[in-house]
């Protein structure tokens, strides 16, 4: 049987649910090539002249006032080459450090971590958690909080000695322990950035926590499981990819590629996959061995269960005892990240990617208004939500999901969003990952990593995958990041206009689009663009995770990266470089700026401890050394 533990997400969704080939593609190129004249242009906007302040001012929607021309591309820093060795490399007049790895204790009763064998299943959820992903910081009564998502499990580092043998129910309450979310304090002292063993604040959410559901979808029936007839509560949040902040002090953390961690257990059980199992990838063949020790997860059992994952969950750092709350109004997808801006009307905005191949960009517009101190009961449960539609003249649309545009009733859009979003006729996207909103202009930006099917086979509900404007290249391997620029600067308006800030490529050994846009040369190669934050001067800051083999289509390329993009001239330094088989993932700043944290997500190589120790998932801090700020 195929070691299903060992692929990446997308690579086991394509074996265990391949697409059929559908598609006709005869005029793609051309039309990709007829394209490339507007596509080399970036259209300047952006600004630095206006700086709107950190946290929840940095939400905050700007006015036209507050653009202006020119960022400037005054980067502190020159960029640096591409690496292929097992550590992290920053620019000179920086410096990184580690401040917490997989298994790292949070609480003093956690056993210490073996650099062999690990961490022991007793103190499984008294540690930093595995695969780092998306994060946010929280000034919380003068302490600094982290919030940061452990995304999957990597099996040969989380579990050194289960060699060949099948999971355990102690691997499995392992894994569920490992995964989720970390709430930690952090302070910085005289050695640097340091977790606040046993503060208070610090907590572990896992695949066993207990969460409600809110919004629309709660209590719809296919929420309700025989542990919860009602459709209202659930143990756990899963897959927790991407982040958001509210200004309201909460974080938002997506939960991506559910779908893996269902499966059948008893072979002879009969099972045939629902168009909604279908469309979402949910199957007999777990990943994990979940469905074999605990009944929620055989979905021949619990056909329900996997409904009550895919949504995002926002969690109050600032009170440990608090219950995380299921967000069904935003939709279930393989959310990627949760990015909230507040609209002029006060409105709440949040843009939402769905990380499959063929899938969708989403937006959710709140009903109700923000202001700053007053309640926000309702804002992420009562709503509307919207697909994008790109058109090739550079504009595009909001399609709201309604009863109306989609025959489906209005929890069923929630649930089966993909469905929603196919019937109304969104645009199919290369992998929508990270969407990052600039805090002083108004402005928009989605990495689209990378889609090997585009103009070769449909997505998982049929919908075939032309190139179109936003996603111009067949079998794209290199992905792009797209910008929009709302109606009236209006994140909550229902039109906009779009361009590409960046395509990806490389303009060493390959033609035509697949050399990418101008501001790609030699001394910036990067692929498959995915984290991404626009800091407080309105630089973009994006992380990779492509391919490092560093050969063919990606020589010159390196290790993966993050990068920083000027919004305005469109130029592009490289920052850093990221340990060999690494994914540059998570970014957030202390308060005061002045210290970047970096993830560092299944390092391949045994970073950071060196030779003989097993590779952990580690957030670093960068500084400047002349201790200006650093975003
Ligand atoms: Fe978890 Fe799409 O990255
Ligand atoms: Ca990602
Ligand atoms: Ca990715």
């Amino acid at each position: 049987m195929t070691d299903l533990s060992h692929l990446s997400a997308d690579d086991w969704d394509e074996i265990k649910f391949p697409r059929p080939d559908t598609n006709e593609f005869d005029d793609v190129v051309e039309r990709a090539l007829s394209r490339r004249g507007f596509l080399s242009g970036v259209v300047a906007f952006g600004s630095g002249a206006a700086v709107m302040g950190t946290g929840v001012g940095s939400l905050l929607s700007t006015t036209s006032a507050a653009r202006a021309d020119a960022h400037a591309a005054n980067f502190a820093f020159d960029g640096i080459p591409i690496q292929t060795d097992a550590t992290i490399h920053v620019p000179e007049g920086y410096d990184w450090n580690v401040l917490a790895r997989w298994g790292d204790p949070l609480f003093s009763d956690a056993e210490p971590f073996d650099p062999v064998n690990g961490i022991p299943v007793a103190s499984s959820d008294r540690v930093f958690g595995e695969n780092t992903d998306g994060m946010e910081l929280f000034a919380v009564d003068g302490k600094q909080l982290i919030a940061v998502n452990h995304e999957y499990p990597n099996i040969d580092t989380n579990l050194p000695n289960k060699g060949e043998n099948g999971f355990t129910a102690d691997d499995v309450t392992l894994l569920q322990n490992i995964q989720g979310v970390t709430v930690m304090e952090v302070a910085e002292g005289a050695d640097g950035w340091e977790i606040v063993i046993d503060s208070p604040y610090n907590r572990r959410i896992h695949h066993n926590t207990p969460m409600t559901f809110a919004g629309p979808a709660a209590g719809h029936d296919m929420l309700k499981t025989s542990a919860d007839p009602d459709g209202m509560t659930v143990l756990g949040t899963m897959n927790n990819c991407g982040s958001g902040i509210t200004p309201w002090g909460t974080y938002l953390t997506c939960e991506e590629n559910f779908n893996g961690y269902f499966g059948v257990a008893d072979p002879e059980a009969e099972f045939s996959a629902s168009e909604g199992f279908a469309r979402y990838g949910v199957g007999a063949e777990g990943r994990y061995g979940y469905e074999l020790h605990q009944a929620r997860f055989d979905v021949s059992r619990e056909p329900n269960e996997p409904n009550r994952f895919g949504w995002v969950v926002e969690i109050d750092p600032a009170n440990p005892d608090s219950t995380p709350v299921k967000r069904t109004a935003m939709g279930r997808f393989k959310h990627e990240n949760a990015e909230v801006v507040i609209a002029a009307s006060g409105q709440v905005v949040v843009y939402l990617g769905d990380d499959e191949r063929g899938e969708y960009l989403y937006k959710y517009v709140s009903n109700g208004t923000y202001t700053e101190g007053g309640s926000t009961e309702g804002l992420l449960d009562d709503g509307k939500l919207f697909v994008a539609s790109f058109n090739d003249d550079m504009t595009g649309t909001w399609l709201e999901l309604t009863p109306e545009t989609t025959g489906m009733d209005a929890g069923e859009i929630l649930i089966h969003t993909r469905m929603a979003a196919s019937a109304v006729g969104g645009t199919t996207m290369d992998r929508p990952e990270w969407v990052a909103v600039n805090p002083v202009a108004a402005q928009a930006y989605v990495s689209l990593t990378n889609n090997k099917n585009r103009g070769i086979k449909a997505n998982a509900g049929g919908d075939e995958t032309p190139v179109n404007g936003p996603n111009p290249r067949e079998a794209n391997n290199y992905g792009q990041i797209v910008r929009w620029m709302p109606d009236g600067d209006d994140h909550a308006a229902p039109g906009f206009a779009w361009d590409l800030f960046v395509m990806a490529g490389n303009p060493t050994n390959q033609d035509g689009l697949y050399k990418g846009s101008d501001n790609v040369n030699s001394g910036n190669l990067f692929n498959s663009p995915d984290g991404m934050q626009i800091d407080t001067t309105g630089t973009v800051w994006i992380q990779t995770d492509g391919d490092d083999s560093n050969e063919d289509e990606f020589d010159g390329m390196g290790n993966n990266q993050m990068l920083a993009g000027d919004p305005a001239s469109g130029e592009i330094r490289r920052f850093l470089t990221g340990p060999n088989g690494s994914e540059v993932t998570g970014l957030t700043w202390s308060s005061d700026l002045r210290t970047m944290f970096v993830g560092i997500q299944h390092p391949g190589a045994p970073f950071p401890d060196g030779q003989g120790a097993l590779p952990r998932s580690t957030v670093v801090t960068i500084k400047r050394s002349d201790g200006a700020a650093v975003g």
